[in-house]
């Protein structure tokens, strides 16, 4: 047996009943499971040849102990204030990350006020979370740890003094980092790798392996232009990936900025007229200013991926809808004339001279249920396995 193989855990063990005694106020872990921790440090390589084969992230390789380190993390309850919740907590790996539920309960039980989103393919998105508040991987994962509904921990200081305490992360943060200084910056940069390494792109659309009638729903999703937000390859207009682009913004359908909005910034996002007044206001005005939307506009939200979608309801930033249909329903017409609804949602009619005249309407698709039902079987086909049941991205703690 390799000498680094395997790991203790028994030090695990009482690490956490340790830190949980110093404070009174803990909850007894026995209430959540205790954990132990059975990962087989560096074992799980995320380095192997073609793992990162999409041409965007050529030369970015994931370094397999700040991985192993971030998937710790990840899953480790101590990252909240209560030692109940782990970011694995809201972010269920057969779930693609996302966690079924409408909005999803934090370390006090109290709701969150928008819906878990799933977690892949993140190096391929510019902005993260529903109203894109955030620029980078690294800057927004200590974000969770520190909300008051999700995680509650006050500080990356008291967090890495108390990951201090837990003696696992003494050689796993030495692995990572070369010395076993544990701090906000380190943890960042661990859970970033993380997630980073989250790719997914095998599922059936990738592998060429439709049904006829997945291939009729390929058809139907491109007649309806949903690839007008939700293109590329990656479905959420991130023209990274090549192929499969149906009019990317910036050179799609809707002219040469696609939606309503008089800019092309990397992360795109729409008003999809959930609403005739949205009580989220999405894109916070601050964050419009900044990316130098003129006029502030309501219900704006980030387009999410396609991918794995039949893994990630309830749907949209408040979990709205239950099912899939109900998403084709509204699109199909229960889209509402917002005074800020994208233009790649209006009726449209091309004028002699070619070019696209928007009507104030919204637009219908009158798909028959024969059309809806391909479509639903087509979003289902980019459902990857890889993903939802790799053990690199699995608990390493056991529940006992
Ligand atoms: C209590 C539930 C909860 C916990 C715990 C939690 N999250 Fe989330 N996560 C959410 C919700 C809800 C959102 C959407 C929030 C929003 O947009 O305002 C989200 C969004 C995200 C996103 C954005 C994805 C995108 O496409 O923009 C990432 C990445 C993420 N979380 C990672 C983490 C990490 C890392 C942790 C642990 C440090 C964590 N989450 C802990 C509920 C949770
Ligand atoms: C104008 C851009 C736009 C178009 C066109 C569009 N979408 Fe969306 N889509 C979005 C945005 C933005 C959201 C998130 C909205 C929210 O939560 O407020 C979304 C959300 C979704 C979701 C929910 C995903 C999740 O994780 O919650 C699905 C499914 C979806 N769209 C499918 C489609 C289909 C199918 C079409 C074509 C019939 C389509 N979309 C057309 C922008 C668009």
């Amino acid at each position: 047996m390799k000498k680094a193989t395997y790991f203790l855990f028994t030090a695990c063990l009482s690490g956490i009943i340790w830190t949980s005694c110093q404070r009174e106020s803990l909850p007894d872990p026995g209430a959540s499971g205790l954990m132990e921790l059975e990962l087989p440090v560096g074992v799980y390589d995320f380095n192997q040849p073609g793992y990162n084969n999409s041409s965007s992230l050529k030369g970015k390789v994931i370094n397999n102990d700040l991985a192993t380190l971030g998937r710790v993390l990840f899953y480790d309850k101590a990252l909240s204030v209560s030692h109940t919740i782990a970011c694995a907590s809201c972010h269920h790996q057969e779930r693609a990350f996302s966690d079924g539920l409408t909005l999803s309960r934090g370390f006090m039980g109290e709701e969150t006020a928008r819906n878990s989103m799933a977690i892949f393919n993140m190096p391929l998105n510019g902005t993260y979370f529903w109203d894109l508040r955030r620029d980078g991987l690294k800057e927004m994962v200590l974000d969770p740890v520190q909300h008051l509904v999700e995680m509650g921990t006050e500080s990356p200081q008291l967090l890495a003094a108390k990951l201090k305490e837990i003696p696992y992360y003494s050689e796993l943060f030495s692995r990572a980092f070369g010395s076993d200084d544990i701090n906000g910056d380190r943890i960042s940069l661990a859970l970033a790798e993380f997630i980073s390494a989250m790719m997914s792109n095998s599922s059936r659309f990738d592998n060429r392996t439709l049904t006829p009638q997945e291939e009729r729903g390929q058809t139907v999703f491109l007649n309806a232009q949903c690839g007008n937000c939700h293109g590329g390859r990656n479905f959420n207009n991130m023209s990274i990936f090549e192929g499969f682009a149906v009019g990317n913004r910036g050179g799609g359908w809707g002219g040469s900025n696609g939606g309503n909005t008089n800019l092309n910034i990397a992360g795109d996002f729409a008003n999809i007229g959930l609403d005739y007044s949205y009580s989220d206001p999405g894109m916070t005005p601050e964050k419009q200013n900044e990316i130098g939307i003129a006029e502030v506009e309501q219900g704006l939200f980030k387009i999410p991926s396609l991918r794995n979608v039949a893994l990630t309801g309830p749907y949209m930033h408040d979990g709205r809808f239950k099912t899939l249909m109900d998403v084709i329903n509204h699109y199909d017409h229960g889209v509402k004339m917002h005074t800020n609804l994208d233009r790649r949602l209006l009726e449209s009619v091309v004028l002699p001279n070619g070019t696209i005249e928007f009507v104030d309407k919204p637009r219908r698709l009158n798909l028959s249920q024969f059309d809806k039902e391909d479509l639903v079987a087509f979003l289902t086909a980019l459902t990857d396995e890889t993903l939802t049941t790799h053990p690199r991205f699995s608990n390493p703690f056991q529940t006992k």
